[in-house]
């Protein structure tokens, strides 16, 4: 199968993650089949993609006229049978449970046509594993989105042992149709690339603020304006180079002993989870904010992220 003989792709699991992913796939004019457990969560997955979508024309990303045309690529179901029936390629995206995704795979394997590319959007496991009862080794991959799916442009592409080229280059050829930025990783590691990075920062900013050394506000401030103002035009590896490799060298030398290193989440961030403190979906976390407070944030973080994706993504040519 080609990229351009695409035609009916499913995202199972209409969560944070798979409403998004539909959008992506819609905007980029495919067919899109949502199925979640029920037609509750599914009715709350497409009040959220009218919204998104339509913040995509106020955003002048896409025409008023597309709105009406994206939303009614995308169709509804809680029948997994409707959802495999047909369907090019699937993109898992259940909550991050290996036993949940994996006898999800072995029930598609055995629903789906024999042409159908399965894709996991987890975040910390191994294809492999979820993949183990497939037949269609060849035809499974991670392709891992970065929330909001329908925004963040990169995408990581991961293989199993067995996956085939072809599988890699369609998704790849696919993603890029989807004015996503496609990444190949070519080791089978968990975490991929961003979330082993990621969680490198993570641990830092928890023991720094553990420690008292600054404000939660003061700390996000302070990455939002330094590291985290270059990384949207720069990487690290080239901000490297230009600050010279001798002293980010000399630098390391003296902060990697101290800087942290535990494998362990620190007390009070499981303190906070344990007492339901879970952050926006229950109302505070690290920060205390009322429901409209939040609302603002999101919206703004939304605006922000479009401007950003207008100019320095979707304005380019290639
Ligand atoms: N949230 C993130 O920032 C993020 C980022 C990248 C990857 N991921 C990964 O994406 C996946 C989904 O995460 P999420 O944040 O969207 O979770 P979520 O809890 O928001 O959504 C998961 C959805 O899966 C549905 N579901 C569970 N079992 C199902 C089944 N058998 N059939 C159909 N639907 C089922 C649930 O009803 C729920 O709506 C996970 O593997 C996660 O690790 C999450």
């Amino acid at each position: 199968m080609q990229a351009d003989e695409v035609k009916k792709v499913s995202v199972i699991g209409a969560g944070i993650m798979g409403h998004g992913i539909a959008i992506s796939y819609a905007l980029g004019g495919y067919n899109v089949t949502l199925n979640d457990v029920n037609d509750e969560v599914l009715d709350k997955a497409l009040n959220r993609i009218r919204k998104a979508v339509e913040t995509f024309a106020e955003s002048a990303l896409i025409s008023g006229d597309m709105v009406d045309q994206t939303l009614s690529r995308i169709h509804a179901t809680s029948h997994l049978e409707t959802a495999a029936q047909e369907a090019d390629i699937i993109v898992e995206a259940v909550s991050e449970k290996l036993d949940l995704k994996r006898k999800l795979f072995a029930r598609l394997d055995l629903l789906c046509p024999e042409r159908t590319i399965l894709a996991s959007n987890t975040s910390s496991l191994l294809i492999g594993d979820i993949g183990a009862e497939v037949k269609r080794k060849d035809k499974i991959l991670i392709t891992h989105y970065f929330n909001p799916a329908h925004i963040v442009p990169v995408v990581e592409i991961a293989r199993g042992a067995e996956t085939s080229d072809e599988t890699v280059d369609l998704l790849h050829g696919l993603l890029k149709k989807l004015k996503k930025v496609p990444i190949r990783i070519n080791k089978e590691i968990p975490g991929l690339l961003i979330n082993r990075i990621q969680n490198a920062i993570r641990r830092e900013v928890w023991s720094l603020l553990e420690q008292g050394v600054a404000s939660a506000e003061d700390i996000d401030n302070a990455v939002k304006g330094t590291f985290g103002f270059r990384l949207a035009s720069i990487g690290p590896l080239l901000t490297y180079d230009l600050a010279g490799l001798d002293t980010a060298c000399q630098v390391s030398r003296n902060l990697f002993p101290v800087i942290c290193d535990s494998h362990e989440v620190p007390l009070f961030i499981k303190k906070k989870v344990e007492e339901g403190a879970l952050g926006r979906k229950s109302g505070k976390g690290i920060f205390d904010y009322s429901e409209e407070e939040w609302q603002e944030k999101v919206k703004q973080r939304d605006k922000e992220f479009l401007e950003r994706l207008k100019c320095l993504y979707w304005s380019k040519k290639d």
